[in-house]
């Protein structure tokens, strides 16, 4: 297992929609095993393809950092089928370091995608499930989570971001 390196905010791979798995292989199964091992590593509670510069339809969901085998998601080609409803809380992103903002997203939702067997499977989540999940198929259609903030907000995130790399940050 690797620890992959994460794509940060600027990088073109970020912008573009991912491409669907069209076969579960070793490749894919070696690429989710890093990415789960790169999630637990940076510590984070949700990874996409893309993070790692693979524009792929595959994302990781692991509430628990590490903690709870159980809580582990792996989805290739996730799909979001229903949704209803509103929440809004304060989210960050591994490829957007040190930014913190609160986004609109559905109060519930249904993902429909397959687990690395191949095997169809459906999620219902709400609360910070349903977030994680929004969050990361955002990720697989080119959408950061700064791209479902108001212009303005989003100008004054890519200042601040810009002073950051100024100062010789490592972001
Ligand atoms: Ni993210």
């Amino acid at each position: 297992m690797a620890v992959l390196e994460i794509i940060k905010i600027g990088h073109p791979v970020l912008s573009v929609p991912a491409k669907p798995v069209v076969n579960i292989d070793q490749t894919i199964v070696e690429l989710a095993s890093n990415m789960v091992n790169t999630m637990h590593q940076a510590p984070g509670i949700g990874l996409a393809a893309p993070q790692v510069n693979v524009s792929l339809r595959l994302i990781t969901v692991d509430l628990s950092v590490g903690e709870n085998k159980d809580e582990l998601i792996v989805m290739v080609n996730p799909e979001i089928i229903e949704q209803e409803g509103e929440q809004k809380a304060e989210e960050g992103c591994l490829s957007v370091p040190g930014i913190y903002e609160k986004v609109l997203r559905p109060a519930r939702l249904a993902v429909k995608g397959y687990n690395l067997d191949g095997q169809e499977v459906l999620i219902e989540a709400q609360d910070i499930l349903a977030r994680v999940l929004s969050h990361e198929i955002d990720h697989l259609q080119g959408k950061l989570f700064v791209d479902r903030l108001s212009p303005l907000k989003r100008e004054m995130i890519k200042k601040r971001l810009k002073k950051e790399l100024a100062k010789g940050t490592n972001i």
